[in-house]
């Protein structure tokens, strides 16, 4: 089905809630809420002799003040401790399960055999444990961690159950802010929604399946528009887009330039000047903002990015206007604070001058010997009465793969270790953010433009639209039949409805 087919099947459907709107009954509790002080996961070592104990657990936290309800997260109330591996030693970590559902961990971006990748095929029983041990290979790079049970993953990791992963190689960079917690900060950006009572609004049908579900209230680190006091010089922002379907097109209030020093995969080869950032879920960007010469506080601010079946991606000045997802209330594109910076002058800046240079990981992928080619689909039929029934009830089968819907029985493609490939990669009706398991790749070129990998990076999670994607991929893991690796749409709502496929590599 074309964009004007969906449109005029779907098109009193379209209502998704805008950042700023009121869709609940919590709006003015929302309006009002936030400002606290920026909640910091703790940093722990997820490689030492004794194995970590990383428990999925329920959990209370109040995202409304005063209004605490249900939540999940990892040894924690809300989200999970942010995970420390240095390349060189094993992760050793203790897997439990205390919630009522199966759950898993999986290492988004980690370059893990797929035995130990934590995906769809290594589901934890509640009550049970699991032993996870891989060897840490991989250029430094911030990565995160998350449940990934198909059918449930967007329930999961939408209640709290995900975390940041940092993998170190060597001595940070000289000059890159590297303290934890003091100018080297975690922020994970998610939207979410409330009900009159604080409690998180969940659904994955209808309309939420088609655009992914979409929070009208974001959220750092599970609190709203908080405010880190950093020292009075340079701070760095390791940014997660930890969102199961929004897109952010984040800036500074006052416009400035910032630089970006790491995307996915690690760092880029040098800094890169920027103005601003389009973040899709699951992306991340490490970014270095200077406060050297501010007294006042400054905001890392959202413009709301439009993106939906009816009208693709758009952004910026585009919003607001037209009917459908996201004009009302949405202010015109208003730009929404996502968290303050004040800098505190009892605050000693660490860090040294900013390096010309950095440890950007190679891309020695050499020439692909073999090519593949994706499309990430919206439809399995194409009948108009299907479509309808599909998006006014359950999922079915609309979300698949080169037209097939997700099966945990089916093997998709088999790889060969170590050998490069080219994939061409397509996508229906909208963006839709591809990832690969089990290792980074480069992206080659986008809508027929070639890409520059100096200021792209290494990627594990790449933007489809339009005319599609170009990626090199290699995989130096091996995964079998039996814990495959996954490639997928990171729009959760997507992915658990089959807009996956698996993969091994021997
Ligand atoms: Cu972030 Cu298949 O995962
Ligand atoms: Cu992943
Ligand atoms: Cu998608």
């Amino acid at each position: 089905m074309d964009r004007r087919g969906f449109l005029l099947a779907g098109a009193a459907a379209l209502a998704a809630p805008a950042l700023t709107g009121g869709a609940t009954g919590a709006a003015d509790a929302q309006a009002k809420a936030g400002g606290g002080a920026l909640p910091v996961p703790p940093l722990v070592d997820a490689d030492g002799v004794q194995p970590l104990t990383l428990n999925a657990r329920k959990g209370r936290h109040a995202f409304l003040d005063g209004l605490p309800g249900p939540t999940l997260g990892y040894e924690q109330q809300y989200l999970g401790p942010t995970l420390r591996l240095r390349r060189g030693r094993r992760a050793n970590i203790e897997l439990g399960n205390r919630t009522d559902a199966p759950v898993t961990a999986h290492w988004h971006g980690a370059f893990v055999p797929g035995a130990m990748d934590g995906g769809p095929h290594s589901p934890v029983a509640p009550g049970a444990r699991a032993a996870v041990g891989f060897d840490v290979d991989q250029p430094a790079a911030t990565l995160w961690y998350h449940s990934h049970v198909h059918g449930r993953t967007g329930t999961q990791v939408y209640h709290g159950l995900a975390g940041m992963l940092i993998v170190e190689d060597g001595a940070p960079p000289a000059g890159l802010p590297a303290r934890y917690g003091h100018d080297d900060l975690p922020v994970i950006i998610q939207d979410r929604s409330f009900d009159s009572r604080g409690r998180l609004v969940y659904g994955s049908g209808g309309m939420a399946l088609m655009t992914g579900f979409l929070g009208d209230t974001i959220t750092v680190n599970g609190a709203i528009r908080p405010v880190a006091r950093v020292p009075k010089g340079r701070v760095r922002l390791r940014l997660l887009n930890g969102s199961n379907a929004r897109f952010y097109d984040l800036s500074l209030a006052d416009g400035r330039r910032f630089y970006q020093v790491a995307s996915d995969g690690g760092y880029l080869p040098a800094p890169v000047a920027r103005q601003g950032l389009r973040l899709a879920p699951a992306e991340r960007a490490e970014i270095v903002v200077d406060l050297a010469d501010d007294t006042a506080p400054l905001a890392l601010v959202a413009a709301p990015v439009e993106n939906a079946p009816m009208g693709g991606m758009m952004g910026g000045a585009m919003m607001g206007g037209g009917a459908g997802a996201g004009g009302a209330g949405a202010g015109g594109g208003a730009r929404a604070t996502v968290l303050t910076l004040a800098p505190d002058p009892a605050l000693v800046p660490v860090a040294g001058a900013m390096p010309a240079r950095l440890p950007a990981p190679p891309m020695d992928f050499g020439e692909p010997v073999r090519r593949r080619d994706f499309r990430l689909t919206m439809h399995a039929g194409s009948m108009a009465g299907s479509m309808l029934r599909r998006l006014f009830g359950n999922a079915g089968s609309v979300m698949g793969l080169n037209g097939r819907s997700f099966a945990m029985d089916r093997i998709d493609a088999a790889l060969r270790l170590g050998e490069t490939e080219l994939w061409r990669v397509s996508a229906d009706m909208m963006a839709h953010p591809f990832h690969v398991h089990g290792t980074a790749f480069q992206v080659l070129r986008r809508n027929g433009r070639t890409v520059d990998p100096a200021t792209e990076g290494l990627k594990d999670v790449v933007v489809v639209d339009g005319g599609g994607v170009e990626i090199l991929v290699r995989l130096d893991r091996r995964a079998d039949k039996a814990s495959p690796f996954m490639m997928h749409c990171h729009i959760l709502e997507h992915e658990d409805a089959g807009m996956m496929g698996q993969f091994t590599v021997g």
